[in-house]
């Protein structure tokens, strides 16, 4: 469904008029199957949130291609209602000046029966409809970040990629929002492309998880195999989740 194809990228190193440059993805390709979530993990800097902006078509690769059902996810048309995001910032995620219901509305503009959808989204990220007239810094953090979600889903994408979306959260708030998400890709049959820091979290709801590190893939694992990855990076990722 959703096809990486040797993607390559590099940013000016240093100031405005250097003229050396980085190269943060080097020949990255995979694929995420429909109904699929997959994991990419890596350290911080690795490239992960570059690949992200790829992924959703807001940048552009240097060299290579990112393709949904075939087709180039440069195009408006491809990505629009197909493929949302959801970023580790909730509170900036969401204009101060919206309110919950402005918030979740703002994709949906045109539609029609938009207040019941709202009830509709709202119920369905486990929100109660007393929230619609509340203000981004009213809410909690997982309040908050379930207002993102149901921004994300309202527009039916067959795909949602998150960026450390979780990352920020209590680990029980966390584990809350996790399984929300595994509920909602369930019964909407969505892919997630869940970009984490942390294993624990990726292998909780992930598919698949790709090793990333300077920006490179490593490794492609299943999750029920993640025991017998290879890579020496994975090895110790993973090791630091077993002595806790
Ligand atoms: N717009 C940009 N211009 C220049 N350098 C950037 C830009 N975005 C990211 N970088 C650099 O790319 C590298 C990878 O960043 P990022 O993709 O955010 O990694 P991660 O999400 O894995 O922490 C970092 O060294 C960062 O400084
Ligand atoms: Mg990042």
């Amino acid at each position: 469904m959703l096809k990486v194809d040797c993607v390559e990228k590099s940013y000016k190193k240093g100031g405005l008029f250097s003229r050396e440059k980085q190269k943060i993805l080097k020949n990255v390709s995979f694929e995420c199957r429909r109904g699929e979530c997959l994991g990419i993990i890596g350290e911080s800097g690795s490239g992960k949130s570059t690949l992200g902006r790829l992924i959703l078509g807001i940048e552009k690769p240097d060299r290579g291609t990112v393709l949904f059902e075939g087709k180039n996810i440069q195009d408006r048309k491809v990505r629009v209602g197909n493929i949302s995001a959801v970023f580790q910032d909730y509170i900036s995620s969401i204009n101060p000046f919206f309110t919950v219901e402005e918030a979740i509305m703002e994709p949906l503009k045109g539609q029609k029966e938009i207040q019941s959808k709202i009830d509709h989204l709202l119920n369905q990220v486990g929100l109660d409809p007393s929230y619609r007239k509340k203000y981004p810094h009213e809410l909690s953090g997982g309040e908050a970040q379930r207002v993102c979600i149901a921004r994300a889903i309202s527009t039916e994408p067959k795909c949602i990629l998150l960026d450390e979306a979780t990352s920020s959260l209590d680990v029980s708030v966390q584990t809350q929002v996790l399984d929300l998400l595994k509920k909602l890709k369930k019964s909407y049959n969505m892919s997630y492309i869940f970009i984490t820091h942390d294993i624990q979290a990726a292998a909780y709801i992930c598919d698949r998880v790709i090793f990333f590190r300077n920006g490179q893939i490593e490794e492609i694992v299943k999750t029920e195999h993640l025991k017998d990855v290879q890579s020496e990076y994975a090895r110790k990722l993973l090791q630091m989740i077993i002595t806790f």
